[in-house]
């Protein structure tokens, strides 16, 4: 682990507020008080959850999913579509109530959506029940903050971007014990013109190897079998390390770790995804099959107003080459319909290239302007119908592909991780290519590699353990 004096003093002073939050909090509430931590938004805001709980924990809070009955109620936000804002907007709003009932309660916003100036002097003005606000680099401030504002501090607001280091050793508390999040990385360099992450997230910056490494065999060792590595773009990992590593390397030495797990990833950016890596993925045993690999428009116009940094033949080609290399590779994207100055030309190039890959399945988004970015300030004559209207072309277009592929599983045998259990009882696991199989098995399987054939697809695969 590599920590600098500065990182080792915030690690010491986060770890010092949790002591001092344990002691006067009993009095302050008549015992154990309660946290609940409402999370929005990507995989990465998940992880960060898990690690704010993980602090709380640390500082005597016992953790709940039920505001109703918290002492400290968080929101950690995500600013990615306007859609996502509005409703934080709206949750926020009903602590007004049970503020008022129980006056020691904290309120308190964080994340992607806080970061924002605009939203900061928002919170600050319109809604005087929230405590604390701190942005995407503050997170293991917040006993000190909950701390000072039990003590008597006023509101206290800290979006500032003087630090975007990363401070390894810090508690998590995760939320399942099979499935878990580890993040790689953090910020984003790429500024894809219609996207707010880079600016609220910081510049890329990769944890070393050996702690992603350390992470990952803890566990494993606690009995984890699906291990998420997390990145905006994985696929850039290590720049600016001071370590001969990359996203390539990085998964061989996961996979090196023993033990019978699987080692998923997201995202991966086209324009970085090499050969080496394709290899390594069909190299690796315990990682899966499956590319999450966004392309958000079939236009190489579009594709180049958005900043993407390749074309729609390159994509195709990294799709073609994917498939020589690593036999039985699946591919899920992320494409944005409407995008400024996008006509309806440009968005039968994004229809062809959907059928030309067959995706498993798409996270299809309408274009949602972001204050601040480049794509904001385009003209955007197609009305929000017109819009609409494309969208749902484009999911009629690929809720046929999908069903064919599901239909093409029908009679196949795949190594499944068991580690679900269904609302009708039944046991719901993943393959190596990412797909899901409901199936009836004892609980008692959680966590085991089993062979399972599928029978048919109904809306979902379904099939028997052999
Ligand atoms: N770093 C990842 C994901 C970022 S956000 C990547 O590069 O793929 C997840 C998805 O949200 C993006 O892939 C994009 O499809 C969508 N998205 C981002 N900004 C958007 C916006 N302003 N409007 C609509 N969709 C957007
Ligand atoms: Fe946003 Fe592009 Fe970065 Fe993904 S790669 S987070 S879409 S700027
Ligand atoms: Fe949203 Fe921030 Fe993730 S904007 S999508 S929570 S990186």
């Amino acid at each position: 682990m590599l920590i600098c004096n500065n990182e080792a003093g915030m690690i010491a002073s986060a770890l010092d507020y949790t002591e001092k939050l344990r002691e006067i909090t009993p009095a302050i509430y008549g015992g154990r008080p309660k946290a609940c931590v409402n999370t929005y938004g990507c995989q990465q805001n998940v992880s960060d959850s898990e690690r704010i709980k993980g602090l709380l924990a640390a500082s005597g809070y016992d953790i709940t999913d039920n505001s109703d009955e918290a002492d400290f109620v968080l929101f950690n936000t995500c600013a990615v579509r306007g859609h996502a804002e509005d409703r934080v907007f709206g949750n926020i709003g009903c602590m007004k109530q049970q503020k008022k009932q129980r006056p020691n309660m904290i309120v308190a916003v964080c994340g992607c959506m806080a970061q924002q100036q605009s939203v900061c002097d928002r919170v600050k003005k319109s809604y005087p029940y929230v405590d604390i606000l701190f942005g995407t680099r503050h997170s293991h401030k917040l006993p000190e903050f909950i701390y000072k504002r039990l003590t008597g501090s006023g509101r206290i607001f800290d979006i500032s971007e003087d630090f975007s280091g990363i401070l390894e050793g810090l508690p998590v508390r995760r939320d399942g014990n099979l499935k878990g999040w580890l993040p790689i990385m953090y910020g984003c360099d790429n500024f894809c013109t219609y996207c707010i992450v880079p600016y609220v997230r910081g510049r890329e910056r990769s944890r070393c190897s050996d702690d992603v490494v350390r992470e990952a065999e803890e566990m494993i060792a606690s009995g984890f079998k699906d291990i998420m590595l997390l990145g905006q773009n994985v696929n850039s990992y290590g720049k600016g390390l001071d370590e001969d590593i990359n996203f390539a390397k990085l998964l061989r030495r996961i996979n090196a770790i023993p033990g019978d797990f699987r080692i998923r990833f997201m995202t991966s950016h086209p324009k970085d995804c090499t050969v080496e890596l394709l290899d390594a993925i069909a190299d690796c045993e315990k990682v899966e099959r499956h590319l999450h690999l966004p392309f958000q428009s079939g236009s190489d116009r579009i594709l180049k107003v958005m900043n993407r940094r390749y074309d729609s033949e390159a994509y195709l080609n990294l799709i073609r080459e994917a498939r020589k290399r690593i036999p039985g590779v699946t591919f899920t994207s992320d494409i944005i319909v409407g995008f400024p100055g996008e006509t309806y030309e440009d968005f039968l190039e994004t229809v062809r290239v959907v059928k030309e890959v067959g995706f498993q399945s798409l996270f299809t988004f309408i274009y949602s302007p972001r204050n601040g970015t480049p794509a904001a300030a385009m003209p955007d004559p197609i009305s929000r119908e017109e819009k609409g209207r494309w969208f749902s072309e484009l999911l009629l277009t690929q809720e046929e592909i999908s069903k064919a592929n599901y239909k093409a599983c029908e009679g196949k045998t795949y190594r499944v991780l068991c580690d679900e259990i269904t609302g009708e009882g039944r046991l719901s696991g993943k393959t190596s290519c990412s797909l899901e199989i409901n199936f009836d098995g004892d609980a008692s399987l959680l966590g085991s590699f089993v062979e399972v054939r599928v029978d048919r697809f109904t809306n979902v695969l379904e099939g028997t353990i052999i």
